[in-house]
């Protein structure tokens, strides 16, 4: 008998911590508040399958059929979430960001980027000041920087594209893209110093959305140890500038390293960073950019080598501007604002094949959205691309590449965001417009491309990746 009472009040304490630590991770479970439609599938592992599997923009679109089309609840990267749907969604989480939601990011990826002093930190902490990050990446301040683009551009296509006759158009954009990043935000430009940084990067990058089980050998542990040989190369980095920068007065380079290094809090005349914060915003600014970019770069070339008459029309545009430059003369801002149809076939590309997804804010305070409660520090909010580009009823014939959507006013307010929106929108918008134009005026005044795959496939592997890296054969113009 007591062998039995023993056995069942273990089975009901059981039962009791079981059901306790439910209602800990799910804190709505079982209480009478109504809560967004949705599912939130397995525990710990959520509906992360299924999101993987069907991969975002069938996922996305699936669960607004089925639950909502305003706001609907899963389970993602082991978090409970409201999904933001369509442009009222979309405007509500732009227009409420620091009034009553903030920025979010998982702790495994912040473990994997920043020093372990910050990993408690909010997003907008981490990536400090974002104001001075905003006017550092101003128009203005990246004019400079377009003869560099250039150039850069210039020879990495006369060492990587014209000696061949057909290239894989993914990797060599992510090379560009990442030995522009050293040159313009570190003024490194020695493939030795650059490789120093790009090899550990590439573990940060391929292990850190991985499951995040940190024990040797696996994706993440990897990730891990990637990110402090990164924070180490770029403290030396920043004492090195630091000191050449105090010993020689007229040293002033024209990199955001310098910039960072020399900025000040004119309130309290002190230095605005210090050499952490420094490294983070590098860091920040190293992961922002480069699987963003360097996918656009790829997705707008990919589209251009598979659709002759938009090519042709890019082709007239991009000549035009060629044949008014004197021989070796680099591009300027004034030829990247002839660059009118060019910048919408972009965005219609960003459009189909956006290379960001969106992004996560937690709830600050309490409030109501589409007539459901959201609590302070309750369920995390995410908005996404996929509830409104492909939308037929903001966007006709969704699937159909028509730049022509972007003429005049263009799209309805709130529908298309590949940056983002509101004070956090993405701050290198305008770098990415610049970065992308010149590469491409580069690429097709002098190929013309075709698939060398006509339907690779496209995966989503954290973004849009093409599994064979796009490849396409290279047709030299006739001189
Ligand atoms: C096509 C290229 C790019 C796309 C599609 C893109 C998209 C985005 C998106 C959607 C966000 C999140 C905005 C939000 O939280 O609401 C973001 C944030 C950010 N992006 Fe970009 N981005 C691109 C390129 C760049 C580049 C080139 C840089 C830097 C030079 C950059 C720097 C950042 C930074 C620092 C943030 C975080 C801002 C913050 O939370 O305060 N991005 N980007």
């Amino acid at each position: 008998m007591d062998a039995l009472f023993s056995y069942l009040l273990l089975l009901v304490t059981l039962i009791a911590s079981l059901f306790l630590v439910f209602r800990a991770k799910n804190p709505d479970a079982g209480s009478p508040k109504k809560l967004p439609p949705g599912t939130i599938g397995w525990p710990v592992v959520g509906e992360s399958i299924k999101f993987s599997m069907l991969g975002p923009e069938k996922y996305i679109s699936g669960r607004m059929n089925k639950c909502s089309p305003d706001v609907f609840r899963t389970s993602l990267l082991g978090e409970e979430m409201a999904v933001f749907c369509g442009p009222a969604g979309n405007k509500f989480f732009f227009s409420n960001d620091s009034k009553l939601l903030t920025s979010w990011l998982p702790l495994s990826i912040k473990k994997a980027l920043v020093f372990p002093t910050f990993v408690e930190n909010s997003p907008k902490d981490i990536i400090a000041k974002h104001n001075f990050m905003q006017e550092m990446l101003r128009p203005e301040a990246l004019r400079n920087y377009i003869p560099i683009m250039d150039s850069m551009a210039r020879k990495h296509i006369e060492a990587e594209w014209s000696p061949r006759k057909e290239i894989k158009v993914f990797p060599s954009s992510k090379k560009y893209t990442f030995d522009l990043a050293c040159r313009l935000f570190l003024k490194i430009e020695d493939p030795e110093d650059i490789k120093r940084l790009s090899d550990p990067f590439g573990l940060v990058i391929s292990g850190m959305f991985s499951v995040p089980f940190n024990f040797p050998g696996t994706a993440y542990n990897r990730a891990i140890k990637g990110g402090k040989m990164i924070r180490d190369e770029l403290l030396s980095l920043i004492r090195q500038r630091k000191n050449q920068l105090s010993e020689n007065k007229d040293f002033v380079t024209k990199d955001m390293l310098s910039q960072m290094l020399l900025a000040m809090d004119e309130e309290n005349d002190k230095l605005l960073l210090n050499e952490m914060e420094i490294s983070n915003n590098i860091i920040g600014l190293l992961v922002a950019s480069y699987d963003t970019t360097s996918t656009a770069l790829t997705m707008v070339l990919n589209f251009l080598a598979q659709l002759p008459h938009i090519y042709q029309e890019v082709l007239k545009e991009q000549m035009e501007i060629a044949k008014s430059k004197g021989p070796g003369e680099l591009l300027t801002w004034e030829d990247i604002e002839k660059m009118k149809y060019s910048w919408n076939v972009l965005r219609e590309s960003m459009r189909l094949t956006p290379s960001a997804l969106g992004s996560f804010r937690e709830t600050t305070t309490d409030f109501t959205y589409a007539v459901l409660p959201f609590l302070r520090g309750g369920r995390l909010a995410f908005w996404t691309v996929h509830t409104t580009h492909k939308n037929p009823k903001y966007f006709p014939e969704p699937e159909k590449f028509d730049p022509s959507r972007f003429d005049g006013s263009g799209p309805a307010p709130y529908t298309f965001a590949p940056f983002g929106g509101g004070p956090r929108m993405c701050p290198g918008k305008e770098y990415a417009r610049l970065e992308i134009l010149v590469f491409l005026h580069n690429v097709v005044t002098k190929f013309e491309m075709e698939k060398a795959i006509p339907n690779e496939k496209i995966v989503f592997r954290g973004s849009p990746t093409p599994v064979h890296g796009a490849p396409v054969r290279l047709h030299p113009h006739e001189k």
